[in-house]
């Protein structure tokens, strides 16, 4: 290939829209719990405060992870929520735990 001043800047504009990508990604990506916490919205709301159903927010980690973890392992479902839970690996439901434990809320 030759090098005309065109290939060049061609050149150039490539690496910094690379980079700006790679920048771009990094500033986007949110917390991988809040990314799964999309899937609880409907029911439970964006920021985890219920609005007729179960309110999340303000409740500890531990507390959430070890209902979604009884709600996953029962043998006969009763709920919807059972249902939930089984789609989720023990990881995911500790950073969904996570993620919904750190919003702002008075629990229940
Ligand atoms: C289709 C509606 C629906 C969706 C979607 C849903 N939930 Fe629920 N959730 C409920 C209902 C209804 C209850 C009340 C208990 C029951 O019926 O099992 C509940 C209860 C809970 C509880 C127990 C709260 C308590 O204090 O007893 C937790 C924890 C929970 N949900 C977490 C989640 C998480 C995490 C997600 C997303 C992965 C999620 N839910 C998605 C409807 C839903």
């Amino acid at each position: 290939m030759r090098y005309t001043p065109r290939t060049q800047a061609l050149r150039s504009a490539l690496a910094a829209s690379i980079a700006l990508t790679v920048i771009g990604a990094a500033h986007a990506a949110p917390p991988a719990g809040r990314l799964l916490a999309a899937q609880c919205a409907q029911c439970h709301d964006l920021d985890g405060n219920g609005r007729g159903f179960e309110e999340l927010a303000g409740e500890s980690a531990s507390e959430i992870y070890h209902e979604l973890v009884e709600m996953k392992n029962r043998t006969r479902i009763e709920s919807i929520m059972d249902r939930q839970a089984r789609g989720y690996t023990d990881a995911q439901m500790r950073a969904l735990a996570a993620y919904l434990a750190s919003l702002p809320g008075g629990g229940d």
